[in-house]
């Protein structure tokens, strides 16, 4: 087990490389198995656990991979003829969903874990079925294992979704691509990882118009070929070190960005009165003030960003005055308050709202990281803190943020990965 130590108070400051998009990188992968003839050559992939997951995952269903470069591979996926994905790793990542969309696409069935309970709240994929059902596959879940069917071949349909969802918008495009005839998704979500996904498949060859907006018209193609694809830079990573640099009143400037896509962060972060320069791919945050309290509203893109929410409190628990969060899209995610009242912040949670009260300074305690974003949450809070903080649990961080504890060295940040007996904080 590990743990960070940090020793706050110490303000950010230089440049750092954002990498790949967690959550376009873990679709990406998976879509990778429509490849019928070739290699797909990924590049900017983000060195974190849940990719070295996916790459266990593909191994063992027959792909080959091999590493170009430290944040490049390729993947020869003609080797791979099975469309079951059972195996302990499957079980492990709640993305691996996108499995079944994939392997739907390819061979028509699948049969992949369901994907379990989580910390953040319900999660649940009755918008995935609802799109898989309606290209005409039969779907059944038995001893754990969603099976999908379509015994007649998928075929283009008219799905309109009842909430905008990021999981079922990609995984209906990945079955959708391979389907007869031409699919319409309404009320898609609009996220820059939807865009993503999209690009790296019409790459492949597939024929999909419209991402990025609500209305998504997939072409079904029967042929999808090898391509060099780079995925696109982690607007949540690079919110995240915005808020540090903001929180320790810190000067940095973020490289491979696209600005437009952090619009939301920055428009916050500007309300706040922290200084901000948008360069072509750099953003430059900077702030020698104590912040103002505001109110956020979670929404799907381009609304203000759920993943953001944790981190964000952090420099709200902080700011002058009164601050209310409300939490739309995740109904326990939350968990991270009981961790940052430790360390001196004054929160009330009611429901999906929080009220913050501003408080002159927080100070180091040992606190846990609850969830991925809950953990970068506390790393923002161990380092604006006065004296020592310890976070634990911190294979949840590993999942979704490369070398952080470096990328922060880099800045100026004390912050050490230490060695602990202590058991793991258990949650999804
Ligand atoms: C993706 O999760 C992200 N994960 C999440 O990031 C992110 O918080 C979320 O989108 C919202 O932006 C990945 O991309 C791997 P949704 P996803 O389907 O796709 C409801 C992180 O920290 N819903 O867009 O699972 C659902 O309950 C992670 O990196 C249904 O009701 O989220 C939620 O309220 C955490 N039925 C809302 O829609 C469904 O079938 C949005 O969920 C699907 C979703």
């Amino acid at each position: 087990m590990e743990k960070f130590l940090i020793e706050g108070g110490k303000r950010l400051s230089g440049s750092v490389t954002i990498s790949g998009a967690k959550n376009a990188a873990v679709a990406i992968l998976p879509a990778v198995i429509l490849c019928d003839e070739g290699v797909c050559k990924i590049d900017n992939l983000p060195q974190i656990e849940d990719i070295y997951c996916l790459e266990k995952i593909l191994t063992d269903l027959g792909a080959k991979i091999e590493k170009e470069s430290k944040d490049c591979i390729s993947i020869d996926c003609t080797g791979i003829n099975s469309y079951i994905a059972t195996g302990d790793d499957v079980k492990k990542m709640r993305a691996s969903y996108y499995l079944i969309g994939a392997l739907l696409g390819k061979y028509g069935k699948a049969e992949v874990y369901f994907p379990g309970g989580c910390s953040i709240g319900v999660r649940p994929i009755d918008q995935h079925i609802k799109g898989f059902e309606a290209l005409g596959a039969k779907v059944t879940v038995e001893h754990g294992i969603i099976k999908v069917n379509s015994e007649e071949g998928l075929k283009g349909a008219n799905i309109y979704l009842d909430v905008v969802s990021v999981g079922a918008t990609i995984n209906i495009m990945l079955a959708a691509c391979r389907a007869k005839g031409v699919t319409i998704i309404e009320n898609a979500a609009k996220e820059p990882h939807v865009v993503d996904v999209a690009n790296f498949l019409n790459a492949m060859g597939a024929n999909i118009k419209g991402a990025g907006t609500d209305v998504i018209k997939i072409t079904g193609v029967n042929y999808l070929k090898g391509c060099d694809y780079s995925v696109v830079p982690d607007q949540i990573e690079a919110g995240t070190y915005m808020i540090a640099a903001a929180a320790t009143r810190g000067d940095v400037t973020l490289i491979n960005v696209i600005p437009k896509h952090l619009e939301a962060i920055t428009a916050k972060l500007i309300e706040m009165g922290v200084d901000i320069e948008e360069g072509e791919d750099t953003i430059r945050v900077s702030c020698n003030r104590r912040t103002r309290g505001v109110n956020i509203k979670t929404l799907p893109y381009p609304g203000f960003p759920t993943d953001l929410q944790q981190p964000l409190s952090v420099l709200l628990a902080v700011s002058e005055g009164r601050s209310i969060i409300t939490e739309n899209i995740w109904e326990a995610r939350f968990k991270h308050v009981d961790e940052l009242k430790r360390m001196g912040a004054n929160i009330k949670v009611e429901g999906k709202i929080a009220l913050i009260e501003g408080v002159d300074k927080l100070t180091g305690a040992d606190v846990v990281a609850t969830d991925l974003r809950a953990g970068a949450a506390m790393i923002v809070a161990g380092l604006v803190a006065e004296g020592c903080t310890t976070v634990s649990s911190i294979r949840h961080i590993d999942r979704g943020y490369e070398n952080i504890e470096n990328k922060l060295s880099g800045l100026g940040a004390n912050i050490k990965r230490i060695k602990t007996e202590e058991k793991e904080f258990e949650c999804d």
